[in-house]
């Protein structure tokens, strides 16, 4: 069975193949062309928290691809008052062909493919977000032609994203280097087996990593379940943004990434956003690209 629980898990070969087939997809949709490959197939969508590209690019996914998706809120589902994620598993095993879920524990994903009997799709956690970075992995291939030699830099907070971005650069063959602030780097063990398997930097030099980079990427200071800490969370990371004096040193045919949403003058400019929003909003429609051709990997 086939699960995207996280990007790990996947080889080279099956990360290039996933984007080869949302690149085939992206062709034909713009061309009219329909495959309903997934035909009477219907995904079941867990979210327990707020979400606007994920739902809408897996909801018109499984729609283009001839199948039905449903919306399942934790509020509404017994999930969220403490039924165990071991018996929903096997219960929606019973009635779904596959599930994406966003949600706050890694483990809690984990659960759900080991108790179930569908493939699984990891749409968000606290530690990776794997869709979101196949979609960036096919925007940079769109614009930079390859993917492999180029240097992606991530600026900000070692969160989920940064997390997925380094397994997926380091994995495709890019140099990856982060900037952030001291105490809230990425997980330790990501980084060390991306030090073991490619380029890796982790600095507090913001300049240091965007020095001659190919790509920029950034994400917001304070990521959904951290609001409380978000005032706080505003000292530590001033300065850790995408601006002017960070596109100066970075190659000056840069591209600049942000999965969204984004908080304009806190981890990236608005002029930046701006002058990148060809390719930022390239990166959000490729969400429904990418997630049609992890649809039809897991459930095809
Ligand atoms: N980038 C991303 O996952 O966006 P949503 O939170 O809107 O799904
Ligand atoms: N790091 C952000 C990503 C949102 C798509 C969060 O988890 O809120």
């Amino acid at each position: 069975m086939k699960h995207l629980l996280k990007l790990m898990d996947w080889s080279e070969q099956e990360i290039t193949e996933t984007l080869n087939l949302a690149d085939q997809l992206k062709y034909e949709k713009k061309n009219g062309i329909e495959h309903h490959i997934l035909k009477g197939k219907t995904l079941g969508m867990i979210f327990q928290k707020s979400s606007t590209r994920t739902r809408v690019s897996f909801e018109v996914g499984m729609y283009d691809l001839g199948g039905s998706a449903l919306f399942l809120s934790s509020r509404d589902l017994q999930i969220g008052r403490g039924e165990p994620v071991e018996d929903t598993a096997r219960v929606l095993s019973r009635y779904l062909d596959g599930i994406m879920i966003r949600t706050y524990a890694q483990d809690e994903v984990e659960k759900l493919a080991e108790y179930g009997s569908i493939p699984i799709i990891n749409g968000l956690t606290d530690y990776c977000h794997p869709c979101q970075v196949l979609a960036d992995l096919m925007t940079i291939r769109e614009h930079k032609g390859v993917i492999k030699g180029n240097k992606m830099c991530y600026i900000g907070d070692g969160n989920n994203m940064t997390n997925s971005l380094i397994v997926g650069a380091i994995k495709m063959g890019m140099s990856m280097a982060v900037a952030c602030p001291k105490g809230y780097e990425p997980d330790a063990e990501i980084m060390k087996w991306a030090s073991e398997n490619g380029e890796f930097l982790c600095t507090d030099n913001i300049l240091e990593a965007a020095k001659d980079a190919d790509v920029l990427c950034t994400d917001v200071w304070a990521s959904m379940g951290q609001e409380g800490e978000a005032e706080e969370r505003k000292k530590v990371f001033a300065g850790y943004q995408i601006n002017a004096e960070v596109m100066s040193v970075a190659k000056s045919d840069a591209m600049v990434l942000h999965c969204l949403p984004a908080h304009r003058g806190e981890e990236i400019t608005a002029e930046v956003l701006e002058a990148h929003a060809s390719e930022i909003f390239d990166e959000a429609e490729n969400r429904l690209h990418a997630q049609k051709a992890v649809l039809v990997k897991c459930l095809g």
